[in-house]
């Protein structure tokens, strides 16, 4: 069974309260949950954290031996050369996903320290994008 962990980055503990009209109604814990019932062949964990360091920190630590990385580094995407080192550092393939098409939104989203060493880059799908990047490890 593939063991694959969702990272989430900052402010997305907010998920069903902030800006409903851009990431929608529902809260992180409840697509969890629903998430891990649709895919019963991955075995799915979920870290989120609001400090860049503690997201490294976890990055480091799955990074050896996990099977896949769907990693939504919320804010951090734009700004974190930290974090784009560990996906770097690190051999588990990560896949890059945002709730939001960035590239639709301010300038500043069209950046990312993250795309250049990601396997692939989902986003605009809203939390199906999460979705989309768990069955593109199961297929893999
Ligand atoms: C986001 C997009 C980022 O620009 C923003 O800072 C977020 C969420 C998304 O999932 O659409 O916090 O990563």
């Amino acid at each position: 069974m593939k063991k694959l962990i969702i990272i989430n980055g900052p402010n997305l503990n907010l998920l069903g309260k902030r800006e409903t009209n851009i990431y929608g109604n529902m809260t992180f814990t409840e697509f969890f949950d629903q998430t891990i019932k649709k895919f019963p062949n991955a075995k799915l964990e979920h870290f989120q954290s609001n400090i860049e360091g503690e997201l490294i920190d976890k990055i480091q630590d799955v990074g050896f031996s996990y099977d896949g990385i769907i990693l939504n580094a919320a804010a951090y995407t734009h700004t974190s050369v930290g974090i784009g080192d560990a996906v770097k550092a690190i051999t588990t393939p990560v896949v890059e996903v945002h709730i939001s098409n960035t590239f639709s939104r301010e300038e500043f989203r069209h950046q990312s320290y993250i795309s250049p060493n990601a396997k692939g880059v989902i986003l605009g799908f809203g939390l199906q994008s999460y979705e989309l990047a768990i069955q593109s490890f199961l297929d893999d």
